[in-house]
């Protein structure tokens, strides 16, 4: 806690000044640092097993004519970089921040590891950012909440560690955040809530541990929620019944506690049920005959007592149910 006071106001101060200096080059970046800046990048590739960058990245050709990149027509600047399964091995360096005018950044599948440099916080353009399936370290720094046009952050398959910054809450065009299989600890930011626009979350696969956040109730575009496997505990917040458009839901694999809450039954159009490995207490409730689209209903290896509800016969979608590992009753 003392650390986190102090380091706030050098970090504020650092983005004052990276901010600052971006504003006094603007005028002066154009698709020549575009190319010092890809070239710089390449130059910290250390592995490039199809020699794709090494032959192509020529500085004979122009920058726009690269392999996995894109050039504006407006600006006639690079506004995307797609490296992704290319099988490329390197570090990400600070040059690519000079990219003022990328929009998309893929490097999805590929080796990169290291953490990532603050001059990313150069790109306010982003839109589109997927470094999925790599093996960068480190934490998702807090400079995070400065990508405002963000609306696709895909970190999911690193190694990438510490709490998830609540800052995130800033990326207010957010649609999908993808966090899956690394370590993340700690709370999920209560700020998740503001993310309005938020249709994919998947938090799954992390050490991710307290109560989920009833600010989850805001959500009201949510489809997919994923917190499967980590150490979340109490019960599950009754505002889930205001997700009524989710289609989609596990949250298997955790210490959640207390009764399943009725309002499940809200979630009209949902597909895909997974409570099971909680401790989840109490009987099914009968609401879940409105459940007319389900197909995957898994409640087993939790606390579940009482009489199986004959409503369930009537749910017609249903083509996979387990409600086994528990003490209920009926057939
Ligand atoms: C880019 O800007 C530099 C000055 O910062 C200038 O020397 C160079 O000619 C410019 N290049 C193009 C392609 O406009
Ligand atoms: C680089 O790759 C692009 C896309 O595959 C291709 O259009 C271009 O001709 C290549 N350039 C060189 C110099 O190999
Ligand atoms: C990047 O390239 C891959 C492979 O060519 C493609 O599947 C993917 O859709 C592209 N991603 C973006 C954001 O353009
Ligand atoms: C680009 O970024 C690097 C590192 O952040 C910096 O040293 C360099 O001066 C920047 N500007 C240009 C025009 O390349
Ligand atoms: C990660 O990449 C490997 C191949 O490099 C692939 O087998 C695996 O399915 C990918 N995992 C994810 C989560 O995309
Ligand atoms: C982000 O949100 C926090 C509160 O969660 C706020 O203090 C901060 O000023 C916001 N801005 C940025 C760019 O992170
Ligand atoms: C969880 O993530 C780790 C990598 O962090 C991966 O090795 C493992 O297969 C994942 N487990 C599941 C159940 O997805
Ligand atoms: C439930 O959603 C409504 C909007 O549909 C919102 O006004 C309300 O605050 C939400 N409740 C909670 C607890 O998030
Ligand atoms: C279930 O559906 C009925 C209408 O069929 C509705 O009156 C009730 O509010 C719903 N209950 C829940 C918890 O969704
Ligand atoms: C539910 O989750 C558990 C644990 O993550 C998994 O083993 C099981 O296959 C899932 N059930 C369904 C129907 O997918
Ligand atoms: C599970 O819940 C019961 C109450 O229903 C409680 O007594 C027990 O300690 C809980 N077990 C674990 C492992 O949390
Ligand atoms: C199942 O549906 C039928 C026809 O809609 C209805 O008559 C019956 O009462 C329902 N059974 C249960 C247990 O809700």
């Amino acid at each position: 806690m003392a650390k986190t006071c102090f380091l706030h106001p050098l970090m504020f101060m650092l983005l004052l000044f990276v901010t600052f200096r971006a504003t006094l080059s603007k005028n002066s970046h154009n698709i020549t640092t575009d190319q010092s800046a890809l070239l710089a990048f390449k130059s910290h590739i250390t592995h490039d097993p199809h020699n794709l960058l090494a032959t192509n990245w020529s500085t004979s050709t122009s920058v726009c004519n690269w392999i996995g990149v894109t050039c504006g027509s407006k600006h006639h600047r690079v506004t995307a970089l797609n490296l992704s399964f290319m099988d490329l091995t390197g570090t990400v360096q600070p040059h690519l921040g000079n990219l003022s005018f990328l929009a998309s950044l893929s490097l999805r599948q590929n080796s990169f590891h290291g953490s990532l440099p603050l001059e990313l916080t150069n790109l306010r353009r982003l839109k589109y950012l997927n470094l999925g399936n790599n093996s960068f370290d480190g934490e998702i720094p807090s400079w995070f909440g400065y990508f405002a046009q963000l609306q696709r952050l895909l970190l999911y398959a690193n190694e990438f560690t510490g709490v998830i910054p609540s800052t995130i809450g800033n990326l207010s065009k957010l649609e999908k955040l993808s966090l899956y299989n690394n370590n993340f600890k700690g709370q999920i930011p209560t700020t998740i809530g503001s993310l309005s626009n938020l249709k994919w979350l998947y938090l799954d696969n992390n050490s991710l541990s307290g109560n989920i956040p009833i600010e989850i109730g805001h959500l009201t575009r949510l489809e997919d929620l994923e917190l499967e496997h980590n150490n979340l505990n109490g019960e599950i917040p009754s505002v889930i019944g205001n997700l009524t458009t989710l289609t989609y839901i596990d949250l298997s694999y955790n210490s959640l506690s207390g009764e399943i809450p009725p309002v499940l039954g809200n979630m009209i159009f949902v597909t895909y049920i997974n409570l099971s490995y909680n401790n989840l207490s109490g009987g099914i409730p009968l609401t879940i005959k409105n459940l007319t689209s389900i197909e995957d209903l898994d409640l087993s290896s939790n606390n579940l007592k009482g009489e199986i509800p004959s409503v369930i016969g009537n749910l017609t979608t249903l083509t996979y149910i387990d409600l086994s590992s528990n003490s209920l009753s009926g057939k």
